[in-house]
């Protein structure tokens, strides 16, 4: 999927009838503005757009090669001329949105959705919830002290297969469910080369694009080229999620889709023991000189986590392909005294009954462009908005999601296992692992309270 294609899948699927600027029943178009006009920003901004109850007023990203493009084309399906920006608080300060698409990657997660709701607006903001634990913490106590929606990107809740799944595990379907595997095999081959430092393009603000996290060299490319950071290893476009600087991994990137849907589904809401282990054996050692760097995420991780009722693993490796398991990219198993239920990536789910009757399958049902469903979570937002419930992946569940994966980040970085107080949000008794729910921010930039 490249960016070009972005808003294509709602035309395609004829959710938008020409440059029609459709309002809602009151005859106004909600005021809506996009902080991170990236490859995902796309493709929730092309469903805002679809919904017809959003005036497109204000586009920010740091890379101005990122902002042109997505006005340009926000003009072009619905005739809104959106106005650019470079910073977001200015954005905040100038539109007054009442609602803030954050599509930025994971490290600016926080800081952008707090400023947003502060200023009044009800945020979608893209998975992981935040870098860290504290930050994600001050986005649920932001979003509660000002009465606002915040929606989160796990748009598998509102999958119609994955909706059917849940039921079917929730009415006993799989029996007492003991024991949840989640992997990915993202594939991958042998050593990492570093890739030179370049220099920074006139069109992006770098300094701004890392702003509270540490400022590391450009290694980047141009995110209007089409499949821009697909499959590259520089930082931005996309790559961010293999720097610790900026993500977590696969384990924050992909992990979070799947601990959210075993939590979504058993009614779980947090892990007592975490234990990790992982590293870079295939991919070396990371690589950071003023001249040259690598990523430094772990090529492969494994979690393990204790529920109260249920243990539930996480694999994720970037090497090795997977023709063992069939190709299944991504995928989680629920092992139940009636079964075992596979749920896939973009498969579908199939139940493989204990007593080996006929399995049952039923097929995935996503949508263009790269199979979600963020048209149905949009839905549930404007919803939510107008009625004042809370959303289906409301903030406070996106931050449980979210705390599984970078749970298991602390323990991987301090190489033990660590316990997890779910009701104070403390690691007992274990200073050492308290100060990794943190991290220090770079000057100019304070850590949310
Ligand atoms: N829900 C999902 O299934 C899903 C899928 C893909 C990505 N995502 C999430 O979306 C986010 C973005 O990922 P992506 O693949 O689109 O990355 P991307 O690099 O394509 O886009 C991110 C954009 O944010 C911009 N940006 C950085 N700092 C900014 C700032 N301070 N203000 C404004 N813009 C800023 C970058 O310049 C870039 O254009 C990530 O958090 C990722 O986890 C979610």
């Amino acid at each position: 999927m490249n960016r070009r294609s972005f808003l294509h899948g709602a035309l395609a699927a004829g959710a938008i009838s020409g440059r029609a600027r459709a309002a809602d029943q009151s005859g106004r178009r909600l005021r809506t503005a996009l902080i991170g006009a990236g490859w995902w920003g796309g493709n929730v901004l092309g469903e805002a757009i679809a919904s017809r109850q959003c005036e497109i007023v204000g586009i920010c990203d740091v890379d101005q090669r990122a902002v042109n493009p997505t006005v340009e084309k926000v003009t072009r399906l619905n005739g809104d001329r959106p106005r650019k920006y470079r910073d977001f608080r200015e954005m905040l300060d100038r539109e007054k949105p009442e609602i803030v698409i954050v599509t930025t990657p994971d490290h600016w997660h926080a800081l952008c959705t707090i400023a947003a709701v502060r200023a009044g607006a009800h945020v979608y903001v893209d998975k992981p919830t935040a870098h860290t634990i504290g930050e994600s913490q001050a986005m649920v106590r932001a979003a509660r002290s000002h009465g606002r929606v915040v929606q989160v990107g796990t748009h598998r809740r509102t999958s119609p297969h994955m909706i059917q799944a849940r039921d079917f595990i929730r009415g006993g379907g799989v029996g007492t469910v003991g024991m949840v595997r989640c992997h990915l095999n993202a594939g991958g081959t042998g050593p990492e080369q570093p890739l030179p430092t370049v220099a920074v393009p006139p069109e992006l603000d770098w300094d701004l694009w890392c702003g509270p996290a540490p400022l590391r060299q450009f290694n980047g490319g141009d995110p209007s080229q089409p499949d821009a950071g697909a499959g590259t290893r520089g930082i931005h476009p996309r790559g961010h999620r293999q720097y610790l600087d900026y993500a977590n991994g696969y384990l924050g990137d992909a992990g979070i889709h799947w601990f959210d849907l075993v939590l979504w589904i058993t009614g779980e809401k947090w892990p007592r023991r975490i234990h990790s282990t992982g590293g870079r054996p295939v991919r070396g050692k990371p690589v950071l000189t003023p001249t040259e760097q690598t990523s430094d995420a772990p090529d492969h991780q494994v979690v393990h986590y204790g529920f109260e009722s249920l243990t539930m693993t996480w694999e994720s490796r970037l090497f090795g392909g997977n023709g063992a398991e069939r190709g299944d990219v991504a995928a989680a198993n629920f092992y139940g005294t009636k079964g075992t239920l596979h749920l896939g990536y973009r498969g579908g789910w199939t139940f493989y009954p204990a007593d080996g009757g006929a399995a049952r399958h039923e097929p995935a049902r996503l949508n263009d462009p790269d199979g979600q469903n963020i048209r149905e979570l949009w839905a549930d937002f404007l919803d939510a908005i107008k009625t004042g419930r809370r959303p289906v992946s409301d903030i406070e569940e996106g931050h449980r999601s979210t705390n599984c994966s970078l749970l298991g980040m602390i323990s991987y970085r301090l190489g033990r296992s660590i316990e997890w107080d779910g009701v104070k949000e403390v690691i007992p008794g274990d200073a050492a692992a308290n100060q990794l729910l943190r991290r220090a921010y770079r000057k100019g930039w304070e850590y949310p309270a």
